[in-house]
C-alpha cells in the first residue's frame, strides 16, 4: 500500500508532524516484511469519523468493541487498545476515541456528533519478530525524529507504552515460550531450571505452561500482563514474593536489543551493569527486550484465607485494618502474601501447614466468626495444591472483580508501608489512622501484600532498597469515565495524591514505578532510592540519543513533545 496524501495530511492535522516522508514509512514497511501496522483507535469502529476524516462505521467491528470493552483479553489483542484507557486519548487537547465504560452498549459517546481522535495511539505499529526489526525502527527514529515508544501489553498506569504521532515497538507477537531443566545463562557455569519467554508471553500463557510441567513461576495477578515487560523491569510483584523474591530477583537472562542496535544477553555474567539496570530500572528506558529467562520453583500447597465483609461499616473496616496492622510483622515472616480491598481479603503463604496455617491466621479467623455470627461476612480456610489453582479461584473472586479496572481511566498513587510502620504501638496506630483516612477519600484502596518481606536479596537488583523493608505495596485510585470534563480528570489525579499523602506523611519516600503517582514527587529517589545515579549513568551510555524516553523513567526529557499530552 502507497500512503495517501490524505494520511500524510491527517498526521499533519495530529500535530504529530515529524520529518518522516511517505517515502520514509514505505521504506520501513520494506524493511520490516511488511509488518507495519497503522495505529487506529480500539473503538474507531463506531464512530463515523477518524482525525477529523469522515469513516463509515463498521457495525460488526463495533459490535465486538463493545462487548469486549472491558476485557482484557480483547484489550490485548489489538495493537490500538490500553487497558486504562486515558492513554488511549489527548488529555491535554481533550481529543479521543472512547466509549462508555460503565454502559458499553450506551450510543452517547459514538454519535456522528461526536468526533474520534487518535489522540496518544501511535501513528504505526511494528509487529515486532526479529532484532533486526527493532534495529530499523531505531534507524527510522534516529533519521526522522518520530517517537519511538514500545508497547506490549497496553497494561501501563503512566501511559509510557503510548505515545502521540509515535511509531510503536508492539512485542504482542512474540509468544514463544519454553523449558529447560538445566539453563546456563550465556558466560555462566552454574545451571537452574528455568523458563525462557519471547516479550509477548502473558502470565496466563505462562501459569499454564508450568503448571502442565508440574513447576511453579512467580508473576503478578492479572492474566494479560507481560512476563517480560514492564512488570519485571519496573520489579515484578506477586502474592509468592514475600518467600519467592519479586521478578527481578528471579530473572536469569535477558535478551535486548540496545539503542546502538546490538542484540546483546544481559545476564549476571555478562553485561552486566545492563543486568542490573533492566532488574528495576524500568521498561522502555535502556533497550527493547525481546525474550527474558526466568528461574522457576517446585510445584507450592497454597493455604489460603478468604475473608468478606458483606454488609461493609466503617467499624468493620476499622476492625479488618487492626487485624491485619496487629499481626502485619508475624504475617510477614509467615510468608503471607495477598490482596486486600473493599471488605475482601485474601491471604497466602506457600511456607506453612495447614496446621501451622490456622494457628497463624488465627485472630483473622475470630473476626471471620464473628462476621458469620453477626451476618455481616464470610470467611473460608481453602488449600490449593498448586499456584495456577490458587489463582484460577482468585481470578473468579469478587476482590479481582473489584480489583483493577480494564477499559477505563483512571488516577493512582500507590505507597511502600515498612516493618517500622508496626514495630510500636503509637506506629500501628499511625498507620491505622493512615490508612483510614486514605480510604475515606479512596474507598478502593488495595494493600498488595506482595512485597519481599522474607527475601532479602543478593543486592543486584536496581528498585529502591526500601521494598526489602516493606511489608505492603498500597494503592488508591479514582476512575472517571468518557465524559469527563479536563478539571474532573485533574481533581481525579488531585484526590490520589491527597488520599496517599496520608500515607506519605508516615512512611520513607518509596513508592512502586510500576503503580505510582503520574506526578509523584521526588519520584527518583521514590522509585529507585540510592540507585538513581548509576541507572542514569547507565541510561546515558546506552541511549546517549534518547532514543527511547518515558514518562518520570530514568534520564527522560520532560519537555520532548511526546509529553505533550500528559495533564
Ligand atoms: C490490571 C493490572 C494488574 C496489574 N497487576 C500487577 C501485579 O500483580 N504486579 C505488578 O508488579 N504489577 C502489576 N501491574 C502493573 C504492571 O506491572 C505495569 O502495568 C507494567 O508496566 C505492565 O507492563 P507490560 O509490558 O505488560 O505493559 P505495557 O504497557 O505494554 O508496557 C509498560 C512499560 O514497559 C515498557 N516495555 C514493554 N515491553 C517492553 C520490552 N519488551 N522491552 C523494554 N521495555 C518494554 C513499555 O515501553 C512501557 O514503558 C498491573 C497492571 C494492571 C493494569
Ligand atoms: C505494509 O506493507 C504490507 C505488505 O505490502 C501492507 O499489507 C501493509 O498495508 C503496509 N502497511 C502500511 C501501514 O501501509
Ligand atoms: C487473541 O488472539 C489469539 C491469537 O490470535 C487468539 O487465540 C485468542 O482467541 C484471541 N483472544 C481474544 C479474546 O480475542
Ligand atoms: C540501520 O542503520 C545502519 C547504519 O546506517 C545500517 O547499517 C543497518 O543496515 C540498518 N539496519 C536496518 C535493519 O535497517
Ligand atoms: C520461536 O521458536 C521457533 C521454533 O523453535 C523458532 O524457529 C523461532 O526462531 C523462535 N522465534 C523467536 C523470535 O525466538
Ligand atoms: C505432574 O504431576 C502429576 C501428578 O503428580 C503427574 O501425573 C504428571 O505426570 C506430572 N507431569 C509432568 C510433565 O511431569
Ligand atoms: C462502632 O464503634 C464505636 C466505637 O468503637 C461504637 O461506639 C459503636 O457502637 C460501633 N457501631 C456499631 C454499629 O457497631
Ligand atoms: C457460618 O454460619 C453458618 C450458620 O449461620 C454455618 O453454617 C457456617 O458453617 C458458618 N461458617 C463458618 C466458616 O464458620
Ligand atoms: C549493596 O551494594 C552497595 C553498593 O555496592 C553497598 O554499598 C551496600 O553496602 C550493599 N548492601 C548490602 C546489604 O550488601
Ligand atoms: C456523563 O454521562 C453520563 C451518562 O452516560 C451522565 O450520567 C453524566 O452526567 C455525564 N457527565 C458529564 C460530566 O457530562
Ligand atoms: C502532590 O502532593 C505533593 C506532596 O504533598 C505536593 O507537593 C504536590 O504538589 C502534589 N501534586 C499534585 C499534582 O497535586
Amino acid at each position: 500500500m502507497q500512503f495517501s496524501n490524505l494520511s500524510l495530511l491527517l498526521l499533519f492535522l495530529r500535530g504529530s508532524w515529524a520529518a518522516a516522508t511517505l517515502g520514509d514509512w514505505n521504506v520501513l514497511n520494506t524493511t520490516i516484511g511488511g509488518r507495519l501496522l497503522q495505529g487506529v483507535p480500539f473503538s474507531s469502529p463506531c464512530f463515523s469519523s477518524l482525525d477529523g476524516h469522515p469513516t463509515t462505521p463498521n457495525p460488526a467491528a463495533c459490535a465486538a468493541v463493545r462487548s469486549g470493552y472491558d476485557d482484557e483479553l480483547v484489550r490485548a489483542n489489538v495493537s490500538g487498545a490500553y487497558m486504562i484507557t486515558q492513554w488511549e486519548t489527548c488529555q491535554s487537547s481533550a481529543q479521543q476515541c472512547l466509549l462508555d465504560f460503565l454502559d458499553a452498549q450506551n450510543l452517547s459517546p459514538s454519535l456522528p456528533s461526536q468526533t474520534c481522535n487518535s489522540g496518544s495511539v501511535p501513528d504505526y505499529f511494528v509487529d515486532v519478530r526479529t532484532a533486526s526489526d527493532v534495529v530499523a525502527a531505531f534507524n527510522f527514529t534516529r533519521k526522522t525524529s518520530v517517537p519511538l515508544v514500545i508497547k506490549n501489553t497496553g497494561h501501563d498506569y503512566k501511559g509510557r507504552s503510548s505515545a502521540p504521532g509515535s511509531l510503536a515497538l508492539w512485542t504482542h507477537n512474540l509468544k514463544n515460550i519454553s523449558y529447560n531443566a538445566n539453563f546456563v545463562p550465556e558466560g555462566c557455569s552454574k545451571p537452574s531450571p528455568a523458563l525462557t519467554v519471547g516479550a509477548g508471553v502473558q502470565w496466563q500463557q505462562a501459569y499454564q505452561f508450568a503448571d502442565s510441567r508440574n513447576f511453579t513461576i512467580v508473576g503478578g495477578t492479572d492474566r494479560t500482563v507481560g512476563v517480560s515487560g514492564g512488570w519485571v523491569q519496573g520489579g515484578g510483584h506477586s502474592a509468592l514474593s514475600n518467600t519467592m523474591g519479586m521478578g527481578i530477583d528471579r530473572v536469569l537472562e535477558f535478551k535486548i536489543v540496545t539503542p546502538d542496535g546490538q542484540l546483546r544477553v544481559a545476564n549476571a555474567c555478562q553485561n552486566t551493569d545492563l543486568f542490573w539496570a533492566l532488574r528495576g530500572g524500568g521498561g522502555g528506558t535502556f533497550g527493547v527486550v525481546l525474550e527474558s529467562t526466568t528461574l522457576v520453583s517446585p510445584v507450592v500447597t497454597v493455604q489460603a484465607i478468604l475473608l468478606s465483609i458483606t454488609s461493609p461499616s466503617a467499624n468493620l473496616t476499622e476492625e479488618l485494618y487492626s487485624t491485619m496492622i496487629n499481626n502485619g510483622l508475624k504475617w510477614a515472616d509467615d510468608g503471607y502474601g495477598g490482596y486486600v480491598s473493599g471488605g475482601t481479603a485474601v491471604y497466602l503463604t506457600p511456607k506453612l501447614t495447614a496446621a501451622e496455617h490456622t494457628a497463624s491466621m488465627a485472630p483473622m479467623i475470630e473476626f471471620g466468626k464473628r462476621l458469620n455470627a453477626t451476618g455481616t461476612g464470610i470467611y473460608e480456610l481453602l488449600e490449593f495444591p498448586t499456584w495456577l489453582s490458587f489463582f484460577n479461584v482468585f481470578t473468579e473472586t469478587e476482590l479481582e472483580a473489584q480489583g483493577p479496572p480494564v477499559g477505563n481511566s483512571l488516577a493512582m498513587a500507590s505507597r511502600l508501608v515498612t516493618r517500622a510502620n508496626f514495630q510500636t504501638a503509637s506506629a500501628r496506630s499511625e498507620l491505622l489512622n493512615g490508612l483510614l483516612a486514605a480510604t475515606a477519600l479512596t474507598p478502593s484502596l488495595l494493600f498488595d501484600i506482595t512485597a519481599p518481606s522474607s527475601f532479602p536479596g543478593d543486592n543486584t537488583t536496581s528498585i529502591s532498597p526500601v521494598w526489602r523493608d516493606a511489608v505492603y505495596h498500597v494503592t488508591v485510585k479514582v476512575p472517571w469515565n468518557w465524559n469527563a470534563t479536563t478539571e474532573e480528570k485533574l481533581s481525579a489525579y488531585e484526590l490520589v495524591n491527597t488520599s496517599i499523602d496520608h500515607l506519605r506523611a508516615i512512611t520513607p519516600v518509596a513508592s512502586y514505578s510500576n503503580e505510582g503517582a503520574v506526578h509523584e514527587p521526588e519520584h527518583e529517589t521514590a522509585f529507585w532510592g540510592n540507585n538513581y545515579e548509576r541507572l542514569l549513568k547507565l541510561k546515558h551510555q546506552y541511549d546517549p540519543e534518547h532514543i527511547l524516553d518515558c514518562w518520570q523513567c530514568v534520564g527522560w526529557k520532560p519537555s520532548s513533545p511526546r509529553f505533550s499530552c500528559y495533564l
